[in-house]
């Protein structure tokens, strides 16, 4: 329970409630063995609970106990405390961040800049009720979101899958037309609209309605799903929306909006060559289509430039951004010209978007990153964590393909017929866990390198060589 401090009671016995699946009878004591039955990722490994401290056990039985079973944690990481890039867990072990929450903390924990700007709003005001009033933070944000992106307005939300929303919703309005285009294996979130465009895992879709959307191939070279090979191929996946989609399937007319990522993000850190990007859009202004560029993952500097669409010299019509924008504290926007963000007063709105406490830590932290010259760094240092994992590859014939944007890095690990091995990806990052390296998986084989954009490149070579040896244990 916990107390008014911010500490855990670990004295107190909690009485414990059976989970989703077993809620029948009540579990009244937290053994380790329960624990390890309770997560997904205990099931190809037991004893990882017995590398974290008595606290984080105890907070992770509880929890367990308490919150959804429906979000999947791959190891039983308890954070306590972080700076820059690295993590403390509750029981004062360290980690090398190569996660920064999800792509989210960009700025680095604990940014002085950032936490100096959220405390002098702290003292001001929290929230207003940005939809009803006006306040000066989201409009010097808007302003930053300007000049930095080219965009002449913004629609401020939540989330990601909320900014998603707002696109889809923009689309809808503007065209007056019922269906998307979106890519497979792309990830555009989890609420209903957002999760139509989805194209990741099967799991996520289920049970779920959805609004009509045609699927289609993203440019996957490493795993061709054409069987093509690049440059022969002529980008032949992009000119499927073309000579496909729009013949068989659902007539340009009928099209709202091309959703796309640039660099495809939780699908396994995908990188299209140049010249699907230029494709993509070509076919969109020849049929008079809309293209949304989500950039949730992919923005804010994550992959050099401020938007990912850069690097392929593309400007899609509108471009959806939140987690890192934020710094860590939650806001989405939706960002596009006047003359596409034309509609009238009541049609969209919220209640938490333009928040003056996620607007102000936005703000500081975009102008930290810029100030740094965080474009440079990002390319320099993605650099070298590429070359260092290819490095790896030569010993290391289960890493498949090394590839990646900037810091958006991924390794697909395989088997020795080139065929994906989810499997051994998922013990490679528990065995770095051990080691004291934050990894998350992606896409069906794929371990992802997100670090905060700020992290050094002794942090950076520390963190390699544990994930080496990480490696070497895995694959034993
Ligand atoms: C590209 C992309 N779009 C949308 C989302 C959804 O964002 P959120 O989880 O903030 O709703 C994500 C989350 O991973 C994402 O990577």
């Amino acid at each position: 329970m916990w107390e008014e401090g911010g500490t855990l009671d670990y004295d107190e016995p909690e009485k414990l409630e059976k989970r989703k699946d077993s809620n029948k009878t009540e579990r009244t004591e937290n053994t380790i063995k329960e624990l390890e039955k309770e997560f997904n990722f205990f099931e190809q490994e037991v004893g990882l609970l017995d590398t974290v401290g008595p606290k984080a056990r105890e907070i992770i039985g509880q929890d367990c106990n308490m919150v959804s079973a429906c979000v999947a944690r791959p190891y039983p990481l308890v954070v306590d405390r972080a700076k820059g890039s690295v993590v403390k867990d509750i029981d004062g072990k360290e980690y090398i961040d190569f996660v920064a929450g999800i792509a989210v903390m960009n700025a680095g924990y604990s940014n002085p800049e950032v936490k100096a700007a959220i405390s002098a709003q702290l003292d001001k005001m929290v929230h207003c009720g940005y939809g009803d009033f006006f306040a000066e933070p989201p409009l010097k944000l808007a302003k930053k979101l300007r000049q930095l992106s080219g965009y002449s307005r913004v629609f401020y939300c939540n989330s990601g899958a909320e900014s998603v929303e707002a696109a889809m919703k923009l689309a809808l309005w503007k065209t007056k037309r019922q269906n998307f285009i979106a890519f497979y294996n792309a990830f555009h979130g989890r609420t209903l609209g957002a999760l139509s465009l989805t194209g990741s895992k099967v799991r996520q879709k289920e049970h779920f309605p959805t609004i009509r959307t045609v699927h289609t191939h993203y440019a996957y070279c490493y795993r061709c799903p054409m069987k093509l090979d690049y440059p022969s191929c002529g980008i032949e996946c992009a000119k499927q929306i073309e000579n496909l989609i729009f013949r068989r399937e659902l007539s340009p007319e009928d099209t709202a909006a091309v959703f796309i990522e640039p660099v495809q993000g939780e699908g396994g850190y995908i990188v299209p060559p140049l010249e699907f990007h230029k494709e993509v859009r070509k076919i969109c202004t020849d049929n008079d289509v809309l293209l949304v560029a989500d950039e949730v993952q992919t923005g804010c500097f994550r992959t050099g430039p401020f938007l990912a669409m850069e690097n392929f010299d593309v400007r899609a019509d509108i471009t959806c951004l939140a987690k890192a924008l934020g710094a860590g504290l939650p806001i989405g926007a939706m960002l596009a010209d006047s003359h596409l963000m034309d509609w009238p007063p009541g049609v969209h709105s919220n209640t938490f978007g333009g928040n003056l406490l996620s607007s102000a830590s936005a703000l500081a932290s975009l102008e930290f990153l810029e100030k740094e010259d965080t474009e440079n760094h990002v390319r320099e240092m993605g650099v070298h964590i590429r070359h260092r994992l290819r490095e790896l590859q030569e010993n290391f014939p289960c890493v498949g393909d090394v590839r990646g944007l900037g810091l958006m890095i991924g390794a697909e690990i395989v088997k020795p017929d080139e065929s994906i091995d989810p499997i051994l990806r998922d013990r490679i990052i528990r065995e770095a866990f051990k080691d004291g390296i934050l990894l998350l998986p992606c896409g069906d084989s794929v371990i992802r390198f997100s670090p905060p954009l700020v992290m050094t490149d002794e942090e950076a070579d520390l963190g390699l060589d544990k994930f080496e040896k990480a490696l070497r244990r895995a694959v034993r």
